[in-house]
């Protein structure tokens, strides 16, 4: 069984994710590590455990990361973020804070004891700023050709920005850490927006949730509702919300879900279009692709898994 864990600035479309993982029989999670983003650090933590335990998953362990990029003091939340996942980060819905507290040992070194003992089985899924993953890179460097796989929601190939023209949510929270990754020659690849934009979620599918009777199935449409309505104000056009996150754990589970182009990609970190995802140009004509970028996605099976696992996970 594949290893999965998910590092997370638990909001909305994180906490879809951390459903559609635990939904999936393939994978294990053995492990949720906390960044900052959607929220600060501590309240995604928070997210983290009372999520997993309304969803019945209460062995599932959280593991504290950094609160902040290694280029700032601190970090404050956006105020567009509040308005897209709420203040909570759960589209303001209440739930039970669990008893659970997170792990002692730091995000960065269960990382790094992941690899070590489960290495090629492990899929690590970044879904937030890529601050932690960049740390354990940094502390042992080796793990780039013992990690089984990496695949991280975040930037894009084509379509612009969704913080301005050139970069997106993730990617602008901590560039560095980004093109740390990217250029690390670890095996990744990245679920962009032109991919996550694709897959959108209405209140017909969240109803189905709902209509379930159970308190995870309120839960998910509340939340998610929230979400949804967010999209509304900020991009009417689309008709939904974008799955952005639980799209990286889909992919996770089953890569055929995306096409994918194998680049080496870098990140922007210098000058105007800092925090722009982009291809490694010195690495243009080299045979050893280590990166890959979803190019497609199956929209109809996508939404058909994620609906049926996540349905499934909710009705108990
Ligand atoms: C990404 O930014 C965050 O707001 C979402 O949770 C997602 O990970 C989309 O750009
Ligand atoms: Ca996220």
């Amino acid at each position: 069984k594949k290893k999965l864990i998910l590092d997370l600035d638990t909001g909305v479309d994180d906490a879809l994710a951390i459903s559609y993982a635990l939904g999936s029989p393939e994978v294990e999670l053995i492990g949720i590590t906390g960044t900052y983003g959607n929220v600060l650090l501590e309240q995604g933590v928070r997210n983290a455990l009372a999520i997993t335990d309304l969803l019945g998953h209460p062995e599932v362990k959280v593991y504290k990361g950094l609160s902040h990029s290694s280029t700032t003091d601190s970090f404050e939340v956006l105020d567009i973020s509040a308005f897209i996942h709420g203040k909570n980060g759960i589209g303001d819905v209440d739930i039970p804070d669990s008893s659970r507290e997170a792990e002692e040992q730091s995000a960065v070194d269960f990382i790094i004891d992941a690899v070590k003992t489960y290495g090629k089985d492990l899929i690590y899924v970044p879904t937030g700023p890529m601050t932690n993953i960049a740390a354990a890179l940094a502390k042992a460097p080796e793990i780039k050709d013992e990690i089984g796989g990496i695949v991280l929601m975040g930037g894009a190939l084509t379509v612009p920005g969704n913080v301005n023209a050139w970069t997106e949510a993730n990617i602008s929270q901590d560039p560095d850490a980004a093109n740390i990754l990217f250029r690390s020659g670890a095996p990744a690849t990245m679920i962009g927006l032109d991919v996550t934009l694709q897959t959108l979620l209405t209140y017909k599918e969240t109803q189905q949730w709902r209509d379930l009777g159970t308190k995870a199935g309120a839960f998910l449409a509340d939340m998610t509702d929230f979400y949804i309505k967010a999209y509304e104000t900020t991009a009417p056009h689309l008709g939904g919300c974008g799955l952005h996150d639980p799209l990286a754990a889909g992919v996770a589970v089953d890569p055929s879900l995306v096409n994918t182009l194998a680049i080496n990609m870098q990140v922007d970190v210098e000058g105007a279009t800092r925090g722009r995802t982009i291809g490694n140009p010195e690495k243009l004509n080299d045979p050893n692709k280590t990166m890959k970028v979803a190019a497609g996605v199956d929209v109809p099976r996508f939404l058909n898994e994620f609906m049926t696992r996540i349905t499934n996970l909710a009705r108990q």
